[in-house]
């Protein structure tokens, strides 16, 4: 009985290559919708407003304020301009109460303003800021936005657990920025950013080859640099000419120097039947917070991994009497089991598997588990967390293979060095789903594209990412 429940989980997650090929393709597509403006199309790919990636030039003191992943995150930090770069960064990390992320908006504004003001209390001398200016601040606000300004916009909808009531709808700015007045403190919010935003910013001030910026976390998303003149939708003052020269941020292909502007795709909302959706996922998602929504991230995200493999270990204990004759009662308890622990299980490699073995008491509250049960979770363990790091893959091919840097161009030898930022706890730590992402990603690709591909960890880059948009949005701009 294990052997047919095990035997049907792994074909209902399996993601053969040939099908990772089509849902990077069904993703480019809804990505083109996106870009047209198609109220229908799942990949939002909303306009962030960003036309100037970071140079290097940024001076001054400026902060962050970092919302939507585990943490929530102030940071300073004092940029000297090309020479000197980043002079001095301090930040401190906080945690959400979760009541916080189910309560009212004010609540949760109020505690973030509170962290804030009690953080620029601590600025020390190292810092400094002209006499006469006001503080400013980039705001990495991880959730969809959309923007009506690099400086504002208007929240579409929570993702990740967070279920405000009175906030979809409400501008982000104008909401922290009164919560910011209550709390007596002066500051200027001068860049409103996703962090996927944020970490393309940051990772283009190391690196100018960066194109690409994809967030591998208690959520997922994608942002890219894209063609002005590619977004039908966009409005703007951009020129859609296409032949305009963006000077700072020039982005070459062939020998053209086209107008850019960075997209936040929203890629966690994507759905298609040709995703390997499985019957744990259809019920985790039917019992979620948003049920038919964020389906990609649902099968990927660190959120979600672990609930995954919680179902799957449950099926088991039910059909196939898994741990015994009775079910765990902690079994039944959503979300129980975190993704680190599920890493944390994956990873180990000891002869006799002690440390699942240790997780798996905690998690079904069975002290001896036999070696063939902890070989079968850490399996399921396994299976999980590659067909979430295959699918990210896929997702990842398709921003290369819309900006055409899925392969070298006709009559070219090589292919330009593309560089993809990634950041997020899941990518940073869960290490077997990393190097399978790459791997996979690697395969996708193919030997002769793939050795001008690099996927960089850019860890906490949407933070200093933030600070340096805000730098190059300041009010002061023109008199610097
Ligand atoms: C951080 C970024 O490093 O990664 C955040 O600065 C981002 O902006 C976060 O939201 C995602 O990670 P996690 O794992 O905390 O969701
Ligand atoms: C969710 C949010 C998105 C964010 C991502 C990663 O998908 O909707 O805005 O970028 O999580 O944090």
């Amino acid at each position: 009985r294990v052997a047919a429940v095990i035997e049907e989980v792994e074909r209902s997650l399996a993601t053969p290559t040939a099908l990772l090929r089509s849902i990077a393709d069904a993703m480019v597509t809804e990505m083109e919708r996106g870009l047209r403006g198609d109220i229908h199309a799942q990949l939002k790919m909303l306009i962030s407003y960003v036309d100037n990636l970071p140079t290097g030039d940024e001076h001054g003191l400026f902060y962050a304020l970092d919302l939507g992943g585990t943490n929530f995150r102030v940071l300073r930090v004092q940029l000297g301009g090309r020479e000197k770069r980043v002079v001095k960064q301090q930040y401190e990390e906080v945690s959400i109460p979760p009541h916080l992320m189910v309560g009212t908006s004010m609540e949760l504004f109020d505690f973030i303003a509170a962290a804030l003001a009690k953080f620029v209390d601590t600025e020390g001398e190292d810092f400094h800021l002209p006499e006469g200016r006001q503080r400013e601040l980039g705001f990495t606000f991880s959730f969809p936005v959309n923007q009506t300004s690099i400086s504002s916009g208007t929240l579409i909808k929570w993702t990740k657990g967070f279920s405000i009531n009175g906030a979809v709808g409400e501008d982000v700015v104008s909401e922290l920025s009164r919560a910011m007045e209550r709390q007596g403190l002066d500051m200027k919010v001068t860049a409103l950013v996703n962090d996927t935003v944020g970490t393309l910013a940051g990772g283009r001030y190391n690196d100018n080859d960066v194109v690409a910026a994809v967030i591998l976390g208690t959520g997922t998303n994608a942002a890219y640099v894209e063609h002005a003149n590619a977004i039908p939708k966009w409005t703007g003052l951009l020129p859609k000419s296409g032949n305009m020269v963006s000077a700072r941020t020039p982005y070459t292909w062939k020998t053209k120097v086209y107008a850019t502007i960075v997209i936040n795709t929203e890629w966690g909302s994507f759905k298609s039947d040709k995703l390997p959706l499985s019957e744990y996922d259809k019920i985790m998602d039917f019992e979620s917070l948003n049920p038919g929504e964020q389906i990609y991230e649902k099968m990927i995200s660190g959120m979600y991994l672990g609930e995954i493999v919680r179902r799957i270990l449950l099926k088991l204990a039910h059909d196939a009497s898994l741990f015994g004759d009775v079910v765990p009662p902690k079994l039944e308890q959503p979300f129980v089991l975190r993704t680190p622990d599920m890493s944390a299980m994956h990873h180990d490699s000891s002869h006799d598997l002690k440390i699942l073995g240790s997780k798996l008491k905690d998690i079904v509250g069975i002290a001896d588990t036999s070696l063939e049960v902890r070989y079968i979770t850490r399996h399921i363990c396994d299976l999980v967390a590659e067909r979430g790091a295959r699918l990210a893959a896929a997702g990842i091919y398709s921003i290369l293979k819309k900006i055409g840097r899925d392969k070298v161009p006709n009559g070219e030898s090589k292919m330009p060095r593309t560089v993809v930022a990634l950041d997020g706890g899941l990518y940073e730590h869960y290490k077997k789903f990393s190097s399978c992402v790459e791997a996979t990603l690697t395969d996708l690709l193919g030997e002769e594209a793939s050795s001008s591909v690099v996927a960089k960890l850019a860890n906490d880059g949407s933070g200093i990412g933030a600070a340096l948009l805000a730098a190059s949005h300041s009010q002061y701009a023109e008199v610097d």
